[in-house]
């Protein structure tokens, strides 16, 4: 578990690249990549961190991984639309992506939506899409892993196919879901140079080796989930726990405690395709304002 930040402000910055006339707040764009949603605490968490920032940020796009945004597994159209309204503009999700059934038609129709481009192709859904803001065009792909996830289809060769059919964008950003480290890796280096950004979900929890890699793409392993950091991996932790002891079944539910944002925020180059810095944007949730007391009457 990562600590708590050590700014005053709750977001910590753990990397950071060259150029700094290129950095957040200049005008240039940037990408704001939130980490797994997780349950309805999970959207929350985010719809109230977004205003934050923003204010801090001013990033360009949002794009969030959301496979397990409603009750802990899947998404639901009505949670999809939720977070296009509240200013998300790409949803990104991974080995979930068909937990709920209402999703499938949805997942046809609206082209902002990605389940993994390596899935098969009879599969419901698209694996990539282009989003524009203030001129700029931003693809993304959203990739499974191949190790310990069903996808039919191979992440390092569809890759290929998928940046082939983005056109002319200035900016891709891929999301690689997937639960080996190694694969996370390797497809950064492969992908070095060409991409502005590849990003891992899945595994819940942050990695610390956010960076630009020298050819111009911005890399993490993991960016961790939004959602409550006081569980394991999203369950409640006293169900984890329980099914880790007993070796048993048991019913896992979404915990509520202690509910983080996880996410990085990638500065884009002037050079299309690459990113000037990457830096990890780890936050909790809004404090609720103290509720007033109400004063007893006068006797
Ligand atoms: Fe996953
Ligand atoms: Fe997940």
């Amino acid at each position: 578990m990562p600590d708590e930040p050590s700014s005053a402000s709750g977001a910590s910055r753990a990397a950071g690249g060259s150029c700094p006339d290129t950095g957040p707040g200049t005008g240039a764009a940037s990408i704001l990549f939130v980490g797994d949603l997780v349950g309805s605490i999970g959207r929350r968490t985010l719809l109230e961190c977004l205003p934050l920032l923003r204010e801090r940020y001013d990033p360009t796009f949002v794009v969030v991984n959301a496979e397990n945004v409603a009750g802990g597994l899947g998404i639901t159209p009505k949670g999809a639309r939720a977070l296009f309204a509240g200013g998300v503009d790409a949803i990104t999700l991974g080995n979930h992506a068909y937990h709920r059934r209402e999703i499938y038609p949805y997942l046809d129709e609206e082209p902002r939506i990605l389940r993994p481009v390596n899935f098969l192709r009879i599969q419901p859904g698209h694996g990539t899409c282009v989003v524009e803001r203030d001129g700029l065009r931003l693809g993304v792909v959203n990739l499974s892993g191949n190790l310990y996830l069903r996808a039919g289809r191979h992440a390092f060769t569809e890759i290929e196919t998928a940046l082939g059919e983005l056109g002319e964008v200035d900016h891709i950003l891929v999301d690689m879901h997937a639960e080996a480290t190694s694969e996370k890796v390797a497809l950064g280096w492969m992908l070095d140079g060409r991409v502005t950004a590849v990003v891992g979900t899945h595994t819940h929890i942050p990695t610390a080796d956010a960076r630009v890699l020298p050819g111009g793409t911005a890399y993490i392993t993991d960016v961790g989930m939004t959602g409550p950091r006081g569980g394991v991996i999203g369950v409640k932790r006293e169900q984890a726990i329980e099914s880790l002891q007993t070796q048993m079944p048991v019913r896992f539910e979404t915990s509520e405690d202690d509910p983080w944002l996880m996410g990085v925020l990638i500065s884009c180059s002037a050079t299309p395709r690459s990113a000037a810095a990457i830096e990890q944007v780890l936050m909790p949730r809004p404090q609720a304002p103290p509720r007033a007391i109400p004063s007893l009457p006068d006797r």
